[in-house]
């Protein structure tokens, strides 16, 4: 990928010299979350964007998106009546796998754009040359997001007193703004009473944990920030608290798996709908040969036409052999289209369905679904149909933003997690 190893090389040994984004103990305490996940304790909120870029590194973007991601916690620690795990695909997610190393257009052909951290998105052969110089940036822009984020949340902007904090401007007429309200206003009002019973206001409403997480996909990059620390054995990814290996780079041989292996991190692994019960048994040996509690979570993302036959076999298989990861289904993935015009969508419908047959699957094997990963926003964006607002083809021109996978908007998000609490309260999703 990269022409000049020399440059490759000083780069390298640059960021080998930088300093880690996490430590290792929120790596351990995550790691302990994810395991009362499994057990059905908790529940994980995994989201954002399909692909960070270096330009959308600013201070509207990342804070409305944990806006977002506030307002989808509140609804599904209220309605689940469970704590919520809280995991952003974000400071790092900078990298695109691509089924396709060359684009063509007009006649032209260029290497393919690989995300920030690699190339640029510009069709032209100076922005699509891979620049080590980016691993760089990459880690520089994920520092600065990382570090917004935590002094947010350190700041109190998480305060469950002042929900306002997290209003988004533009939602006032939202179809689902009344639900949304009464919803903070109970919990509002149920937090005044346990304070005046206590009388005390109870810290711990006042602040809540974010970890991140992105698709551990260049691995220059990310053996460059995997580190030893003093007082613990082997090796921790310390470039973000749970790094994931995506559905394309899953192979037993592969060097992602070798790479993951050896981490002592949670881990996740996107699983589509071509895997086999006995290449999954074989590939949680390999990266959780212990059945170490929180070490392994399974992202299915089958798509909503083959989940109710594709997942089943492998619930049933994981289940006979003992192993307990923590499931998670990414409603995202098998679901996106491109329409004629060749703008790529996904139907809030089909993510919806997805979701809820994930949900019923895991009914009937006696497994538990613990969580779920979205690609979602806090801008007024018109990427994926339907929803409350009922997008249409015709909508997507208007705020079509993403480079990549197309997104749920605010609105769609909060839905979601509405259809979830109703889900999980025994009723079909929509
Ligand atoms: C992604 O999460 O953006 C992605 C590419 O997913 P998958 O590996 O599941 O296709
Ligand atoms: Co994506």
């Amino acid at each position: 990928m990269y022409a000049d190893g020399d440059e490759l090389a000083r780069a390298l040994a640059q960021l080998h010299e930088l300093p880690p984004l996490i430590t290792s103990w929120e790596v351990l305490a995550l790691k302990h979350l994810l395991a009362e996940a499994a057990d059905g304790k908790r529940f994980l909120l995994q989201g954002g964007d399909c692909a960070e870029s270096f330009d959308d590194c600013t201070s509207p973007l990342i804070s409305n998106r944990l806006k977002v991601m506030l307002q989808m916690s509140l609804v599904l620690v209220h309605g689940l009546k469970l704590p919520v795990v809280r995991v952003g695909r974000f400071a790092g997610q900078y990298a695109k796998p691509r089924s396709a190393d060359m684009e063509e257009r007009d006649g032209v052909s260029l290497p393919s754009y690989r995300g920030d951290l690699v190339n640029g998105a510009a069709f032209t052969a100076e922005a699509r040359r891979a620049d080590p110089q980016r691993l760089i940036r990459g880690h520089a822009r994920s520092a600065m997001t990382m570090n917004f984020v935590r002094a947010l949340v350190d700041g109190g902007f998480a305060d469950l007193h002042h929900p306002e904090y997290w209003d988004l401007g533009w939602v006032e007429h939202s179809p689902l703004q009344d639900e949304y309200s009464a919803m903070v206003e109970s919990i509002g009002n149920s937090l005044r009473f346990m304070e005046t019973l206590a009388g005390e206001s109870i810290g711990s409403f006042q602040r809540v944990d974010f970890y991140t997480s992105h698709e551990a996909l260049v691995l220059h990059y990310e053996q460059a920030l995997t580190r030893q620390v003093p007082r613990q054995w082997g090796w921790f990814n310390l470039s973000t608290h749970f790094p994931w290996i995506g559905m394309r780079t899953a192979a037993l041989d592969g060097a992602h798996v070798e790479y993951f292996r050896g981490l002592r991190n949670p881990i996740a692994v996107k699983v589509g709908p071509s895997v086999t019960p006995d290449q999954l048994l074989r590939l949680v040996d390999v990266l959780d040969p212990d059945n170490d509690p929180g070490r392994l979570t399974l992202i299915h993302r089958m798509g909503a036409a083959k989940v109710e036959t594709a997942l089943p076999p492998l619930l049933a298989a994981m289940k006979a052999a003992g192993r307990k990861p923590l499931w998670v289904c990414d409603p995202m993935h098998g679901n996106t289209e491109t329409l004629g015009t060749g703008v790529k969508t996904r139907r809030f419908e089909n993510i919806r369905n997805e979701l809820d047959r994930a949900f019923d699957a895991h009914a009937v094997a006696g497994t538990r679904l613990g969580g779920v990963h979205l690609e979602l926003t806090g801008e007024n964006v018109t990427e994926c149909m339907g929803g409350a607002r009922d997008l249409t083809e015709s909508d997507l021109a208007r705020a079509y933003k993403s480079q990549v996978d197309p997104r749920l908007n605010y609105e769609q998000s909060l839905e979601l997690a509405m259809l979830i609490v109703r889900k999980r309260g025994g009723a079909a999703l929509g």
